[in-house]
């Protein structure tokens, strides 16, 4: 009782600072008759305490914090913009992330490398994070030239201003949770790749995609038709029109789930960024939020969506082709338990091995950006955290071995 006492003066205490929630995400209030006595963000905390508090013990305190403070922004680079966005955002103190990496990544590979020649402890499910490691998968190499995403440094929490448009229209940056990118520079699409981006509205990890201009072919899909059409218009202030019409860019709404009916063992790199609790956002808007009392069923079969969803993408990958499945949620029953269910489901359903790829290297790499949780037995993520207040953003990396 005492706890959600707090948890309410808190989130009052929250909305009052309306000075640091962003503008744009600022709700008008209800009247006071029509407001509900149990709003979804009320309903969200309660059910992240409940979960959280046993899952992350004493650090869920912490996390919470950050959870319920103003999140940082990244502002990805679009190349194809005209106008010298990286010196006037490097002027106001930003720098990429992606270069300003811990110099001490490569002393630390070799010792990363060396464990994977160690058998790992195994669960219950016979998945161990060490039985799947690679490390070399993800070097520093791997990654693209062509991303660029700032960010204020550690601590720092300045807005970034809205991006203008060029003389073509077309905007100079894009803002996302710079977490956000990680998913997308862990899939390590290479020069000539097929790549599948099963779930993209509103398209951020799409456009990072397309910057590193060396994909061959793109299928962006997603099961909602306005979310598709909000992507089109995304996709059209960021890249010229000629790009767009290209063939290599396909665009389709179709139910992700139902993706292995329509193409199998095609993709070289397949983005399954499913659809989950959205903590971030469902604890800071009443709008469209999955624990409004209406949803409730929605927000139960999330995880059976999610695994759907992430068995559809190892089908439509091609043998020794990449999964990379993500998050913006802490949940473990939405993260780790869909992974290692799809890892059994794919082996005994469909004959697919699938092998768990190390993303330590990528972890260790931005260690200075972000704050990683220690010690997932499977996959890797961003933890929010005061002084970088980025994520959640879970990330867990599959490799087709047949
Ligand atoms: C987390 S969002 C994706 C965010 C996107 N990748 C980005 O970076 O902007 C999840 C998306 O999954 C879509 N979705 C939900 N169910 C789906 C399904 N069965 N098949 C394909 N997409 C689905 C939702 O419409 C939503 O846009």
């Amino acid at each position: 009782m005492a706890l959600l006492l707090d948890t309410r003066l808190l989130l009052r205490k929250v909305k009052d600072l309306r000075c640091f929630i962003p503008r744009r995400n600022r709700v008008k209030e209800k009247w006071a008759v029509t407001r509900t006595k149990h709003p979804p963000t009320s309903l969200a905390l309660q059910h992240f305490d409940a979960i959280y508090s046993n899952q992350l013990g004493p650090q869920w305190p912490s996390v919470r914090a950050a959870l319920l403070s103003e999140r940082k922004y990244g502002a990805l680079l679009n190349n194809f913009s005209h106008d010298p966005v990286l010196t006037e955002l490097e002027d106001l103190g930003c720098r990429d992330f992606l270069t300003d990496t811990d110099t001490e990544v490569s002393a630390a590979q070799p010792d990363m490398e060396q464990e994977s020649e160690v058998a790992g402890v195994e669960d219950a499910s016979g998945i161990s994070k060490k039985s799947g490691i690679d490390g070399q998968q993800l070097s520093p190499l791997h990654l693209s030239p062509h991303i660029k995403c700032l960010v204020f440094p550690r601590g720092d929490i300045t807005r970034f201003k809205p991006a203008r448009p060029d003389v073509c229209g077309l905007l100079g940056y894009y803002l996302m949770d710079a977490a956000s990118l990680l998913p997308c520079l862990a899939l390590g699409v290479q020069e000539g790749h097929n790549v599948l981006d099963l779930c993209a509205a509103p398209g951020g990890k799409t456009l990072a995609l397309l910057q590193t201009e060396s994909i061959a072919y793109l299928c962006v899909n997603d099961a909602s038709v306005s979310r598709t059409m909000r992507l089109r218009k995304v996709l059209t202030s960021y890249f010229p029109k000629l790009l767009l019409a290209d063939e290599k860019l396909r665009i389709t709404s179709f139910d992700g789930t139902k993706w292995g009916e329509i193409e199998r063992n095609t993709f070289d790199r397949v983005l399954v960024d499913v659809p989950c609790t959205t903590d971030r956002h469902s604890l800071m808007e009443d709008d469209n939020n999955i624990f409004s009392k209406i949803r409730t069923g929605e927000r139960r079969r999330l995880p059976q969506l999610q695994l759907e969803l992430l068995m559809a993408g190892i089908e439509a990958a091609c043998p020794s082709g990449e999964i990379l499945y993500s998050t913006c949620t802490l949940s473990h029953i939405q993260n780790q338990s869909v992974v290692e269910q799809a890892i059994v489901l794919a082996r005994e359903n469909h004959g697919i091995q699938v092998q768990v790829v190390d993303l330590r290297p990528l972890t260790h790499m931005f260690r200075k950006t972000f704050h990683f949780a220690a010690d997932l037995h499977l996959g890797e993520m961003v933890v929010p955290h005061m002084a970088a207040n980025f994520g959640p953003i879970y990330m867990c990396k599959l490799r087709r071995l047949t």
